[in-house]
C-alpha cells in the first residue's frame, strides 16, 4: 500500500501524470470555451427545437454535464445518446453534437451518419480521428480540442468546448459568464488536493484512505449532484480500477434504500455529494437515506460542493472526485492512466 503522504511514491506511482493533468481544469474549461466560442462555420440555431449529444464514456459525461447545466437555462431539451442511434424525433430541427475524444468511437461515428442522413444540424468535438476528417466533409463545425490525453482527462476541454460553441450559438446557459469566477475557484480548490498537501487537511487524500479496500457508493441530488457522482463512478472505475455504483436522490429512496439492509452494507463506503442548492425536499432525506445505509454496516460520508453557480458546485464536486480517484488508484497500488481493459474490447471489437 503506498503512503499518500510520501509525495515522491505518489508520483512514481503515477507515472503518465494523471494528478497534474486533473489540476489542470480550470485551464482545460478556459481554454475549451473559447474553442467553441471561435469554431467555424457556426451553425445558426433559427428553429432548433431539441439538442442531442452523441457520445461515449468519458466524452458522454459533458453531455450530462451540459443538459444539467442547461435545465435551468434552456428552453429546449438536451437529450444525451450512449449508442449508435439517434432517437426518432431526431430531424432538421434537431442540433446534433457528436462528440469523440478519439474521432474513432463507433456508436459516435454512427450517430455523425444518422444525423447527416436525417438533415440534423451537426456540430462534432474531437482531437481526431476519422470523426474531425469526416465532419467537415458534412459541412459541420469541428471543435478540435487538444490531442494527447485520456479522454476522461479532456473534461474541461470535452464540456465547455460544446458550452462555448452553444453560447455563441445564441443558447444562453450561463457557462461563459460564470466560468471566470469558476475556474479561480477551481484553482484554489486544486492547491487543497496536490500531493504536496498532507492527508490532514488534504479532503481527497484523506477520502481515498477512509474508503480503503470499500466499494465506493457515490449518491447525488438529482441534476447537478447526480451528474458528479456518475462522473465519480466511471473515475474510480477507471483511475482506481474499482467497481463503484452511483445513484441519485430522491429515486434511490424508492428501490436501492431498500437493499441496505441489515448487514449489507459492510463492504461499501457512501459518499453523499451535496451542494447548497439542493432542493429542500431531496435534501432532508440524505441524512435518513445515509443512516439507513449506517445502519445496514456502511461507512457514509458528505463531500460538498464549493457554494456559488451552478458550474462552481458541478466543476468542484467533479473535482475533489478526479482527485480522489486518482489517490485511490495509487493507494491500491494501480498506475491510474492505463485502462486496458477498454483497449482490449475495442481491439477485439475492431477485429471482429
Ligand atoms: O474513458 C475512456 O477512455 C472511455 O470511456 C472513452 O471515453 C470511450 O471509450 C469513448 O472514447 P472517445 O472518448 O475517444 O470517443
Amino acid at each position: 500500500m503506498i503512503d499518500l503522504d510520501d509525495e515522491v511514491a505518489v508520483r512514481a506511482a503515477d507515472p503518465a501524470g494523471m494528478l497534474d493533468v486533473v489540476a489542470a481544469l480550470p485551464t482545460h474549461c478556459r481554454e475549451g470555451y473559447e474553442l467553441g466560442r471561435n469554431a467555424s462555420p457556426m451553425p445558426s440555431n433559427e428553429g432548433i427545437g431539441a439538442i442531442a449529444f452523441c457520445g461515449m464514456g468519458g466524452s458522454a459525461v459533458a453531455g450530462d454535464m451540459i443538459a444539467a447545466l442547461g435545465a435551468d437555462r434552456l428552453a429546449l431539451p438536451v437529450v444525451v445518446v450512449r449508442g449508435g442511434r439517434l432517437p426518432a424525433h431526431c430531424g432538421a430541427s434537431t442540433l446534433v453534437v457528436v462528440s469523440s475524444y478519439s474521432g474513432n468511437t463507433s456508436e459516435t461515428l454512427a450517430c455523425l451518419e444518422d444525423a447527416t442522413r436525417r438533415g440534423c444540424r451537426v456540430a462534432a468535438v474531437t482531437s481526431g480521428g476519422r470523426l474531425l476528417e469526416r465532419a467537415p466533409v458534412e459541412g459541420s463545425p469541428v471543435v478540435r480540442v487538444p490531442a494527447g490525453f485520456m479522454p476522461r482527462a479532456a473534461l474541461g476541454y470535452l464540456t465547455m468546448g460544446p458550452l462555448g460553441l452553444l453560447e455563441a450559438m445564441g443558447f444562453e446557459i450561463g457557462a461563459g459568464s460564470d466560468l471566470a469566477a469558476a475556474a479561480e475557484q477551481l484553482e484554489t480548490l486544486a492547491a487543497t488536493l496536490v500531493p504536496s498537501v498532507p492527508s490532514s487537511v488534504n479532503p481527497a487524500k484523506r477520502l481515498a484512505r477512509a474508503v480503503g479496500n470499500r466499494v465506493p457508493v457515490i449518491w447525488g441530488a438529482a441534476g447537478i449532484g447526480a451528474v458528479a457522482a456518475a462522473r465519480w463512478r466511471t473515475q474510480m472505475n477507471e483511475n482506481a480500477k474499482a467497481p463503484a455504483w452511483s445513484a441519485e436522490l430522491p429515486e434511490l429512496d424508492h428501490n436501492e434504500v431498500v437493499g441496505w439492509s441489515e448487514g449489507q452494507g459492510s463492504r461499501f463506503f457512501l459518499i453523499a455529494l451535496r451542494h447548497e442548492a439542493e432542493p429542500r425536499d431531496v435534501a432532508v432525506r440524505f441524512p435518513v437515506s445515509m443512516q439507513i445505509a449506517r445502519d445496514a454496516g456502511a461507512q457514509a460520508e458528505e463531500v460538498w460542493a464549493a457554494d456559488g453557480t451552478p458550474l462552481d458546485r458541478l466543476l468542484s464536486l467533479v473535482m475533489i472526485g478526479d482527485f480522489a480517484s486518482v489517490y485511490l488508484g495509487i493507494a491500491r497500488g494501480f498506475d491510474p492512466t492505463p485502462i486496458d481493459a477498454i483497449a482490449r474490447l475495442k481491439q477485439a471489437l475492431a477485429e471482429a
